[in-house]
């Protein structure tokens, strides 16, 4: 049977790299797509995500529009230099205007809805910041117990961060909702920076995927090489990107790829060290910090035969 998924995103290149990915698997069901401000506008992220389903040709998964800003602190928008204006690389133009709408309803509404409906079946995938699922968690903590899994694509445990020299940008951009999240109790899976940076999508294996020719990976062709210039421009690649939020749902499919660390895990929430995923190695319970899987190896050709393989049909 397949997965139910509920993805929580910011498309965002690698997030619609993700979707495309994930809508194609036929043991992936996703049960809707909540938005969050992130890589672009939760207004931007939210337009992105009615025009991936569109293209992909799947309007009937239902998105709802989540947060625009964080929890408690101001929003602090970096969105343009890495996905673009738009968050699609400034290519959404080339794509109709959506024709379909979000659902009306709140997006952790709509979570806490659908994980109490559906008990013990569905997994969640926040792979932006943590703002609609640390808000679910507040309007119904039971979901704790009845989701399926929490599958994060955010975190850097035993590696550098992105968005500063300790935090990954998905935590580190509403790191009280990534407390929240983090702290709850329930399963929780952290597909972060220690596996994603060892997952790279060559110039090469990109081309591979722009060859194969059908409507989804014509977008992905259109979409990455943005995302390729600003790799090469703030990380010195060579056109070589990471896609994170696909190995997330790579982990869902096949956790076998995947090697866990499973420790108690707190997130910093304030100063420097601000959304800094801190790994209890020394096997002590102490604070509020949960026993969480941290992935800390990867098999990367397995993964991106996976996504490829995917996506050809
Ligand atoms: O740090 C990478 C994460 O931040 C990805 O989810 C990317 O889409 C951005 O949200
Ligand atoms: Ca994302």
């Amino acid at each position: 049977m397949a997965t139910r998924i509920l993805f929580d995103g910011d498309p965002g290149i690698d997030d619609a790299m993700a979707l495309f990915f994930g809508l194609l698997h036929p043991e992936l069901d996703f049960v809707g797509i909540t938005t969050v401000f992130g890589n672009t506008t939760v207004e931007f992220a939210t337009r992105n995500t009615l025009q991936i389903l569109e293209a992909a040709n799947r309007t009937d998964v239902p998105v709802v529009m989540g947060a625009s800003h964080p929890l408690l602190k101001p929003l602090a928008p970096r969105w343009g230099r890495i996905h673009g204006a738009d968050g699609l690389g400034n290519q959404s133009h080339l794509y109709p205007t959506p024709t379909t709408r979000p659902l009306d309803v709140a997006a952790a509404t709509f979570i806490v809805e659908t994980v109490m409906a559906n008990p013990g079946e569905v997994t969640l995938v926040p792979v932006g910041r943590m703002t609609n699922l640390a808000l679910a968690l507040r309007l119904e903590p039971r979901i704790v117990e009845n989701v399926k899994e929490v599958v994060v694509m955010g975190g850097a445990a035993f590696v550098p961060g992105n968005a500063s020299p300790v935090a990954e940008a998905n935590i580190r951009e509403d790191a009280h909702a990534s407390n929240i999240v983090f702290s709850a109790g329930w399963p929780l899976v952290m597909v972060g920076l220690d596996v994603t940076m060892k997952v790279p999508m060559t110039p090469a294996y990109i081309n591979s995927i722009a060859e194969i020719g059908r409507p989804e990976t014509d977008f992905i062709a259109k979409i990455a090489p943005f995302y390729q210039q600003a790799y090469a421009q703030f990380h010195n690649s060579d056109g070589t990107i990471y896609c994170h939020d696909a190995y997330a749902l790579a982990y869902i499919l096949n956790p076998g790829l995947f090697g866990i660390t499973r420790v108690p895990v707190y997130v910093e929430t304030e100063g420097l060290c601000a959304g800094f995923t801190v790994p209890d190695t020394r096997n002590r319970w102490e604070s509020d910090s949960v026993e969480i899987g941290i992935c800390t190896s990867v098999d990367a050709d397995g993964v991106l035969d996976l996504y490829r393989d995917t996506l050809k049909g």
